[in-house]
């Protein structure tokens, strides 16, 4: 089974079932503020989905070959990212800020009127990672690598995928690489409240089909954090850090619950920002955002 399919449905309502909910704005500020690229970075990101982080790093002045193996979501965020005229690099003004400068809440959500100053530029390239070329995507290496929520999930050989990571990085370059983790308090607590105990386990056993929102099924696997270090370790990758996405805030489906009770979620949110980079909570979470480093 190709994964393609099974994004292709789910991406015109992908923003608004996650991106644009009270929840997908703090988790994802939450990736942001702990990914450590500057301006004018020049970033390969794989599984784009709708383009969101794309356009942030965009803004933030660096410039983004965004990948998918979704052509639909690709459309979405072509149109969200719409190709600017060229600027000489000394006309962009925004070099020196930092993708964890979090524009404020109202600023991250749609209806940004005002458009989007590319002024690092997207472009944009249909990659399936589990079918991944042998030659390099580009003649020059990228400064980062960035992969958000849960796309490595979907990839089946990640010895592979950690070797295509370390060809398209230059010397010392940064890989961030956001994955769902396989021990997920909160989730497990939610399915066990509902006796749901299969669903509750569910992250133990890898290789299952998931069905995606309104779109299909593909097989997502949840590595552990000492696999994934392993993987990309005989890859020339050396972990540096780990940062818990999701500790006091819940998974995505549970966004309705978040947009209900907003001022009791608000308070979990503050410890989220306590607690995210401290063990246990770097290990126990519903995502972990690890920091790589090319030797
Ligand atoms: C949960 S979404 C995350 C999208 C985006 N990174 C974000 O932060 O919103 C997962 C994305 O991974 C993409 N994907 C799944 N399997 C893939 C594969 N084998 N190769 C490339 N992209 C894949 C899907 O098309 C989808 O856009």
């Amino acid at each position: 089974m190709t994964t393609t399919p099974a994004f292709d449905p789910a991406a015109h309502d992908y923003d608004a079932e996650f991106t644009d909910q009270l929840l997908g704005q703090w988790l994802r500020e939450c990736v942001w503020k702990h990914t450590p690229f500057t301006a004018p970075m020049h970033i390969l990101e794989l599984g784009c989905g709708t383009g969101e982080d794309a356009r942030h790093f965009a803004e933030m002045g660096m410039s983004v070959l965004a990948t998918d193996a979704s052509g639909e979501m690709i459309a979405v965020a072509k149109a969200k990212n719409p190709p600017s005229p060229t600027l000489p690099p000394q006309s962009r003004g925004r070099e020196q800020r930092h993708a964890n400068e979090i524009p404020p809440l109202h600023v991250m959500g749609r209806g940004l009127g005002g458009g989007v100053d590319n002024a690092g530029g997207v472009s944009f390239m249909q990659l399936d990672l589990n079918t991944l070329p042998n030659t390099p995507l580009t003649d020059t290496p990228f400064d980062a690598v960035f992969s958000n929520f849960g796309v490595i999930n979907c990839v089946e050989n990640r010895a592979e995928l950690a070797k295509f990571i370390h060809q398209h990085l230059k010397p010392h370059g940064t890989a961030v690489i956001v994955t769902m983790t396989r021990t997920c308090p909160i989730e497990i607590f939610w399915h066990l409240l509902h006796l749901r105990p299969k669903q509750a386990v569910r992250r133990f056993f890898g290789g299952r089909l998931v069905h995606v929102g309104n779109g299909g099924a593909l097989r997502v696997w949840y590595p552990s954090h000492a696999e994934l270090r392993r993987d990309f370790a005989r890859a020339g990758l050396r972990l540096e850090r780990m940062v818990g996405i999701g500790v006091t805030l819940p998974p995505s489906y549970l966004a309705p619950l978040v947009a209900k009770y907003p001022r009791f979620w608000g308070f979990m949110r503050r410890w989220e920002h306590r607690l995210a980079r401290f063990f246990p909570f770097n290990r126990l979470n519903d995502h972990t955002l690890m920091v790589f480093r090319r030797d």
